[in-house]
């Protein structure tokens, strides 16, 4: 930062703005007719270089962008920081052009939209995220302009300031980046982790449909054999030459095989082996829609379904030690959504279910706990919620289990980022809302809530 420096020039050089502009336009006339009356005495005079004075100290010792404009959006005046940010030696350099002469046109173009609307409307600018690319450097800007009002109440022009926030916007930038990063890590963790269940979940169906059919298979030659003998029969019978030998023999045959028992068992297995293939394809086809819920961007999704599959592909996950209770609203709206996103949440919040209840299974060996997922609209939202009958959360965990890596689990159970990623999803990916209900020693639900009608993403920033 320069050092301040009080000029002590003549205080007719200063142009001073002709009044404050923060005041209102009335207020700001009377201000401005006061000043009038009072320049002429030489004590004025003297107030007047102090409040230059002041101005011009101002101007060159602030780092934000100070800049003032007339009525065709044309600087009238700027500091020495705004001179800098532009490429130029001399504040004086910018009289008289405007930032047409400094900026992309797209860029040029969308601050003399802002600015024209706000000398039309004396409506300020307030805070307004911008990007600022000069020949040299891009930056980030948070900008605020106001109108500046003459004697006769119009208005003249404009005053802005703008803070450079590049480094904490692209400290914002680099999180968000390292947030997708964390969604896809824990994505790809528990896809591995879940890869192991599944393969467990599809091994039993496809062992029962082996055995199944081997059975059929090694059945089948004394049907045949029976088949064949009835064939001979048949021919003797047609030939009229049918002996008590021929008869017998089938007799043995039917017997032998144990026709009886292949009737009832044969269509048993075959039901079993297309019940099994059925589930076989349903873990496939659940494993399909949790890892690739169709395109990357938001779309218009039944949550219903989605979380019947998540729970199919985590069954192995939460089976020893509860049920799962789907309570899932008949006519719920389709929800614009991140599918991939909101199965990996629902995912979390079961694995985190079954933890929390696998606490308690290991105190009382034997029992089973229950998992219970709802879903219901309300109003402009779809609730979800996912209840355990697990621990419940410590009220001196409470407040951390959102936070980045806090676990309460030992190594190898848990990392912490579950319940991050679900806020990041839930909050910051769809405008929701996440919140919990806990009791020490009865459970907790876990309740997200995404809008039907989420507001577009806002415009200027990046991510
Ligand atoms: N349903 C629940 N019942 C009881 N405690 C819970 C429940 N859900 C979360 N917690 C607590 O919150 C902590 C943080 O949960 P989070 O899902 O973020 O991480 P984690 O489960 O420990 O690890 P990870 O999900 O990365 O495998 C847990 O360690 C646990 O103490
Ligand atoms: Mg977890």
């Amino acid at each position: 930062m320069e050092k301040i420096q009080v000029i002590d020039d003549e205080a007719s050089r200063l142009t001073l703005p002709k009044v404050p502009p923060r005041q209102e336009a009335g207020q700001q006339a009377a201000t401005a007719k006061v000043q009038k009356e009072l320049i002429g005495t030489a004590e004025n005079r003297l107030w007047l270089m102090h409040e230059n004075n002041l101005l011009q100290v101002l101007m060159d010792n602030l780092p934000d962008f100070i800049y003032f404009k007339d009525v065709h959006s044309r600087f009238t005046r700027i500091n020495k920081a705004h001179a800098r940010h532009l490429g130029l030696q001399q504040p004086e350099a910018a009289i008289g052009k405007s930032d047409a002469d400094f900026f992309p046109m797209r860029l040029a173009r969308q601050k003399l939209v802002d600015e024209q609307c706000l000398l039309a409307t004396g409506k300020p600018i307030l805070g307004l995220i911008e990007k600022s690319d000069t020949a040299g450097e891009t930056k980030w800007l948070s900008s605020t302009k106001v109108p500046i009002y003459a004697a006769d109440g119009k208005i003249s022009g404009l005053v802005g300031i703008s803070r450079d926030i590049t480094a904490a916007k692209e400290a914002e930038m680099e999180r968000q980046a390292m947030e997708a990063q964390l969604r896809q890590a824990q994505k790809l963790e528990s896809i591995g982790q879940l890869a192991a269940g599944i393969a467990h979940e599809i091994n039993t169906p496809t062992q029962y449909v082996g055995d199944n059919t081997r059975f059929v298979k090694d059945s089948f030659p004394a049907i045949m054999q029976v088949l064949k003998s009835h064939e001979d029969l048949l021919a003797a019978v047609k030939n009229q030459a049918v002996t008590p030998e021929l008869i017998a023999r089938s007799e043995v045959l039917i017997k032998e095989s144990d026709l009886e028992y292949l009737y009832v068992q044969i269509p048993t297995a075959l039901g079993e082996t297309l019940e099994g293939v059925e589930r076989v394809s349903k873990i496939v086809r659940a494993m399909k829609e949790f890892s690739h819920p169709g395109g990357k961007g938001k779309s218009l999704a039944d949550l219903n379904k989605a979380i019947e599959s998540t729970a199919t592909v985590a069954r192995n996950e939460w089976k020893y030690v509860a049920d799962l209770k789907l309570e899932l609203e008949p006519e719920l709206p389709l929800v614009p959504c991140f599918l991939g996103e909101f199965n990996q949440c629902v995912l979390n919040l079961i694995v985190n279910a079954a933890h929390a209840i696998g606490d308690v299974v290991k105190k009382n060996p034997g029992t089973k706990g229950l998992i219970t997922v709802q879903t219901r609209r309300d109003g402009d939202h779809v609730e979800v919620r996912v209840t355990d009958t697990g621990t419940g959360i410590p009220e001196s965990v409470r407040p951390k289990i959102f936070e980045p890596f806090f676990t309460t689990k030992d190594v190898g159970q848990g990392t912490g980022q579950g319940l991050t990623v679900v806020y990041a999803n839930v909050v910051k990916k769809h405008g929701g809302t996440v919140t919990f209900e806990t009791e020490l020693g009865r459970g907790t639900t876990f309740i997200l809530r995404l809008p039907l009608h989420p507001p577009p993403p806002a415009k200027g920033g990046e991510g």
